[in-house]
């Protein structure tokens, strides 16, 4: 089977060609620059951006893999949580291509192709505990195959990444700020008092990030030398500074990684049958975060499955990867495929093929 997948559902333009579970191929235009002018994504401008790079970026993938698009035999698009415009766009081009070569549709969704993306890699055993960290979410689920997914817990307010990048913003790092806070973090020691774990002393699956990030503004607001110039890189800050910084970094990001941990670990003895742990999303490229889990895992004799950083955020490869398997599961859907916004739930609404 020959996989083609489409990614629109925020700020990244992608398309990918996955062939028996390996990628032959992916073309990606981040629209990051554009949306860190406001500090963060503008869904207009995303939706514009998509439309404008999308074809291109599909007939430079063919070049590069010398595919012929009539060799493609299933379109695998992300039909959700997202922006609903810019979801649109993706879904649109998908249902044309489907419609010009003959290929079927599959609606992906966006947070289980983030969990399948390391199936790129290698094997992922099920059942799974699966971790989603990203910009939008935090989700726990019990995972017992490619189309069966079951939320433990969710984030009651911001997601972890939300967290990071609202941090970042209150140290006038430039958006999305998390690689950047996790790059500041390195090789300094987290103060264990510095910022709160939240919402972690009752026996609910469910996080809160929201009470961790007013913390790091009152800091900021008490520390404000902490705080880069405006336009200036960390390299602007004078040495005792930048150490100073890098200890409210690896403080901040403890916390997330620890809070994270203990929600994780929870959620772990309600599927006791669990054989991998499954950490995803575009958090899941944090390095204090992938050392945490390693260690979670070993502790609970499971095997752990991380993506490659390069396969944490958003990519078609994810899209491509999990449509397949979808597809020869047999879950298609025709070209009435709904895109599904940000907040609603994605419905298992696959039709087999030729229904
Ligand atoms: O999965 P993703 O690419 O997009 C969504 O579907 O949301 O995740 C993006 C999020 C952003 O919040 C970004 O700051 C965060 O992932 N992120 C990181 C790191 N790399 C990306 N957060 C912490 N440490 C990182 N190394
Ligand atoms: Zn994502």
């Amino acid at each position: 089977m020959l996989c083609l997948g489409i990614e629109t559902s925020c700020d990244e333009t992608a398309v990918a060609l996955v062939e028996n579970g390996r990628l032959l191929g992916q073309r990606l235009a981040s629209q990051v620059d554009v949306h860190a002018l406001f500090g963060g994504v503008v869904p207009e401008i995303a939706s514009r951006e998509h439309l404008r790079v999308l074809p291109g970026l599909y007939r430079a993938l063919l070049e590069e893999t010398g595919v012929r698009s009539e060799a493609v035999s299933c379109i695998a698009v992300s039909r959700g949580p997202g922006l609903l415009g810019a979801l649109l766009i993706g879904l649109s081009f998908a249902k044309g291509l489907s419609l010009a070569i003959g290929a079927p549709l599959v609606g992906v969704n966006h947070l289980h192709a983030h969990l399948l993306a390391a199936g790129l890699e290698r094997d992922i055993p099920f059942p799974a505990l699966g971790l989603l960290v990203s910009g939008g979410h935090t989700h726990t689920y019990a995972v017992h195959a490619d189309h069966d997914f079951r939320l433990l817990g969710r984030t009651l307010d911001d997601a972890a990444g939300e967290a990071f990048d609202k941090a970042a913003k209150r140290l006038n790092l430039p958006y999305p700020g998390g690689k950047l806070i996790d790059d500041l973090a390195s090789g300094a020691e987290p103060d264990h008092g510095m910022f709160p774990r939240a919402f972690i002393d009752n026996d609910s699956l469910d996080f809160s990030f929201s009470g961790l990030k007013t913390a790091v503004v009152n800091h900021v607001d008490a520390h404000p030398h902490l705080a880069l110039p405006s336009l200036a890189g960390p390299e602007a800050l004078a040495p005792e500074v930048r150490a100073e910084l890098a200890v409210v970094c690896a403080s901040f990001n403890w916390s997330v990684a620890d809070t994270l941990r203990i929600k994780t670990e929870r959620a772990l003895r309600r599927v006791p049958e669990a054989k991998a742990l499954i950490v995803a999303g575009g958090v899941a490229a944090n390095s204090m975060l992938r050392a945490t889990m390693a260690e979670l895992a070993g502790r609970n004799g499971l095997e752990l499955v991380l993506p490659s950083p390069s396969l944490c955020t958003d990519n078609a490869a994810m899209v491509a990867c999990a449509g397949e398997r979808l597809a020869r599961a047999g879950f298609y859907h025709g070209l009435d495929l709904e895109a599904v916004p940000r907040g609603r739930k994605v419905p298992l609404d696959w039709v087999g093929l030729g229904a």
